[in-house]
């Protein structure tokens, strides 16, 4: 059994498996193969130019800066149905919203994390995700007012379990980044409500209060039972930018782990794409764009790349026009035919009024429509959210 990862040659340690898949090595001249056990051994690998090496984390150690070689879009073809899948999920979701809740309040009190339920939300998400991911991806379309905290705790940990599961890491490390990944903003319940709720831009000291809810958050972490290092790094590193200007520390880039990459990217999706007091949410394209657009330098740009494969051309959610003259919200991502996703058609553009929702497969050879734009649904004056 191996599990071949690639890790940027610089975090190369004692211990590791070196892959004799690694590009560059195959020739068989140098006899690095193995375990390494001298720093010498990691010394002729650099002076080879190798940028980055292969490890077996089934041989070796793993680390938290490597990343699976081969992606796994296997789950993004779904085992069920939006339609069967919808109702589990919402279980799921209305558990999480209990769940997260009584988090809050416990932390607010001053009581540490009962692990135990957010690992057990952890594995329902992940099921959920398995058996179609689409069904949590509507639900977590669906925001309600007042409740930002708690929804984007619970969205960023189904992003990252969609995410991670894409890029290849095995289940056991999903279930931990999702588990950090519902924990990672808990530090905001200690964040007086008037800064965490204010309806404008926060003064200096304002934001220095607003920052503090990583440091809020790593406290509760480490007082509680159970924690993996995987949580702790999440919450720690998710407001860390690669150019060293995140906060609380201002690492650089070879101080952030994958797992912090990962949530620096969830955590800023599900931010900009929901509504706030001082912000009408971006829909998904744009939210798209704009992780583009500050990738250099705040995030990692080749996550970013695979995070917009991973969500789809049209993620879930998104107002498109059909060439029928038709409005229709993004159901179900087609990971085959990318441009075909599943669509509720919801109103005609031109006579300017709803119509009974109709769902469309559009790569159904049944089907004729095409998408031919994506929408703005501020535009129309569109709720998507009460398509989904
Ligand atoms: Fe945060």
């Amino acid at each position: 059994m191996s599990q071949i990862r690639r890790i940027p040659i610089g975090k190369l340690q004692l211990g590791m498996y070196v892959s004799d898949l690694t590009p560059g090595i195959e020739d068989g001249q140098l006899r690095a193969r193995g375990f390494i056990r001298r720093h010498e051994t990691i010394d002729k690998l650099i002076s080879k130019g190798l940028s980055e090496i292969y490890i077996d984390i089934y041989k070796g150690i793993d680390s938290p800066y490597a990343l699976p070689v081969d992606q796994n879009t296997a789950f993004l073809k779904p085992r069920v149905k939006l339609s069967e899948e919808r109702l589990q999920a919402a279980k799921v979701y209305d558990e999480a919203r209990g769940l997260v809740s009584n988090l809050l309040r416990d932390i607010k009190l001053g009581k540490p994390i009962n692990i135990g339920p957010v690992e057990s939300l952890a594995e329902d998400i992940n099921n959920s995700v398995l058996n179609n991911p689409n069904a949590l991806l509507c639900l977590s379309a669906i925001r309600e007012k007042d409740q930002y905290l708690l929804e984007h705790s619970i969205n960023v940990g189904i992003l990252m379990g969609i995410f991670s599961r894409y890029l290849g890491y095995e289940d056991n490390l999903v279930h931990q980044l999702v588990t950090g990944a519902l924990l990672h903003d808990i530090g905001k319940i200690r964040v007086p409500f008037n800064v965490l709720h204010k309806p404008g831009k926060l003064d200096e000291t304002e934001w220095t209060e607003m920052k503090r809810h990583v440091p809020y958050g790593q406290e509760v972490l480490l007082k509680s039972q159970g924690i993996s290092e995987i949580t702790l790094a999440i919450c720690g590193l998710h407001h860390e930018r690669l150019n060293g200007t995140g906060y609380p520390l201002a690492l650089k880039a070879e101080d952030i782990n994958n797992y912090g990459r990962l949530a620096a990217i969830v955590d800023v999706y599900d931010a900009i794409t929901a509504d706030r007091v001082y912000h009408k949410g971006r829909a998904p394209a744009e939210a798209m764009e704009f992780l583009l657009e500050i990738a250099d330098g705040h995030l990692d740009r080749n996550l970013v790349n695979q995070f917009i494969r991973c969500m789809g051309v049209y993620p879930v959610s998104t107002l498109v026009e059909l060439d029928n003259g038709r409005a229709a919200v993004v159901i179900s991502s087609n990971h085959a035919k990318p441009h075909s996703p599943t669509v509720r058609a919801i109103y005609n553009l031109r006579q300017k009024h709803y119509e009974k929702p109709k769902d469309l497969d559009l790569s159904s050879p049944l089907i004729e429509n095409k998408i031919v734009a994506t929408l703005n649904p501020e535009d129309y004056d569109i709720l998507v959210k009460d398509f989904l």
